[in-house]
């Protein structure tokens, strides 16, 4: 396996972290390399169920290195019940755990400042995770971030506290009426946290380097999706990194070309936890369904997800925008009875018909979906695990997806467990 990248084709949620899970098999280092604890990834195997927010999904496998690069936003506390948990569940976290020095850190205003952005914002909410991502990347950009370095050195960290804190109270207080955040309360806090986070820190920059040079096989987790993606997504509805294979290059501190291959989730329907305009979202019957039977409800907020039928114009355009070598279509064994199952090929809008995103949200919006009706199937194909024993009208509505995306479809996912998988390799 040369090395991999593994993206959210759609709006997240496309099952990264069970294809994530599958393929470190045959990976040496798995990497996170942008969003923060807005992700929230499930693995299953065993029986057994894992969510994770930061913590790359190659953990389970105690003989490759997971990496926390630098584009990730690392909220301390989150990563360290998420170590606690998988140490609880017999999985060893030391040495297979590297975190960037130089990675972004969120503080406590970070999420404070998310969540009264968003009760203030009315109508214009976003429907963050709440998770302080947005701010902690604002700071990042704006210079006033605090790396995970910074809390190695004692005098430097007060003074940006101090300087953090000088500015963000006096949000907290005038402009959200919140009260101010105590800085020796928050000194004293991190001082813990850096003696806590300290074994697992080192130069992810100079590692990563290392194992592209020796010819190790490293994959690149993936969190959010290319719609939610800050440059290329449907902004403002996005989140506030590279959430696409894009992210990769600024978020390791590796050169573009270190990346061979790039493979993308999608859902074999279509989900949106948060705002936003959403085509074929289904209100109706249909909607309630895949939500019941897919069990679409957020890892990380436990939001029910709006649910609809799969959209080919934004798979479409991650697929040109992010070079999509294969497809990995996820939980197809949810439309299962489903009489007839629909694609939408293209956009009916007031300028006329496209195949093409448009930028603005509102022009989303807008846009009336163009569908393709298929077949449904009625026979239950989660122990299906070759593509020709699926029904003939599965296989069908799989081919019409690839077809419609442009992209060829590697794996069909028929069930959320490590083993529940058609491999079509070759393709
Ligand atoms: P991620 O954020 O892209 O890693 O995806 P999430 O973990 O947030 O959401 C995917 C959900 O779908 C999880 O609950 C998975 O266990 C589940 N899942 C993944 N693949 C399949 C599948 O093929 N069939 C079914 N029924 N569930 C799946
Ligand atoms: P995974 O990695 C789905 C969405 C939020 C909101 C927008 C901005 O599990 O696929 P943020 O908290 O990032 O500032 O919120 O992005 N969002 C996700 N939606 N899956 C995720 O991650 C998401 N992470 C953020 O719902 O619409
Ligand atoms: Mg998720």
């Amino acid at each position: 396996m040369p090395t991999t990248c593994v993206i959210g084709a759609q709006r997240g949620d496309e099952g990264k972290a069970r294809i994530v899970d599958l393929l470190a098999d045959e990976a040496d280092v798995i990497v996170r390399f942008q969003g923060g604890s807005n992700a929230g990834h499930t693995v299953m195997f065993g029986g057994q169920t894992y969510r994770l927010h930061l913590v790359p999904s190659g953990i389970f496998r105690p003989e490759k290195t997971c990496v926390v690069a630098h584009g990730v936003v690392v909220d301390l506390e989150v990563l360290f019940h998420e170590i606690e948990g998988l140490r609880n569940q017999g999985f060893e976290i030391g040495r297979n755990l590297l975190v960037s020095d130089r990675a972004q850190v969120v503080m406590p205003w970070h999420r404070r400042i998310d969540q009264a952005r968003e009760k203030s914002a009315g109508r214009q909410a976003m429907g963050t995770t709440g998770r302080g991502i947005g701010p902690a990347y604002a700071d990042k950009v704006s210079y006033r971030g605090i790396r995970i370095c910074d809390l190695f050195e004692p005098a430097w960290f007060e003074e940006r506290l101090r300087l953090n804190l000088e500015e963000k109270n006096p949000i907290l207080e005038r402009v959200y009426g919140e009260a101010p955040l105590d800085f020796a309360q928050i000194r004293d806090a991190f001082m813990g946290h850096a003696e806590k986070i300290r074994p697992f820190v080192g130069d992810a920059v100079g590692f990563l380097h290392d194992a592209v040079a020796a010819g190790k096989r490293v994959l690149f987790e993936g969190a959010q999706a290319v719609l939610l993606d800050v440059d290329i997504g449907v902004y403002p509805y996005v989140t506030a990194s590279n959430s696409s294979a894009l992210g990769v290059s600024p978020g390791t501190g590796l050169p573009p070309r270190a990346l061979d291959r790039v493979i993308g989730c999608a859902k074999a329907y279509a989900t949106h936890v948060g705002n936003g305009p959403f085509p074929t979202e289904d209100h109706g019957a249909e909607g309630q369904r895949m939500r019941d039977v897919g069990k679409e409800y957020g890892t990380t907020t436990g939001r029910p997800r709006r649910c609809g039928w799969f959209d080919a114009v934004p798979v479409r355009f991650a697929a040109r925008s992010n070079g999509i070598d294969a497809l990995a279509l996820v939980k197809l064994d949810v439309l299962r009875g489903f009489p007839s199952l629909r694609i939408c090929t293209a956009y009916d809008t007031p300028h006329g018909r496209t195949t093409n995103l448009p930028a603005s949200a509102a022009a989303v919006a807008a846009a009336t979906p163009v569908y393709t009706e298929f077949p449904g199937f009625d026979e239950d194909v989660s122990g299906v695990r070759s593509f020709g024993d699926l029904p003939a009208n599965a296989q069908g509505f799989v081919e019409a997806i690839e077809r419609e995306c442009g992209v060829p479809i590697e794996l069909v996912s028929v069930g959320p467990s490590r083993e529940q998988v058609i491999r079509r390799g070759g393709r």
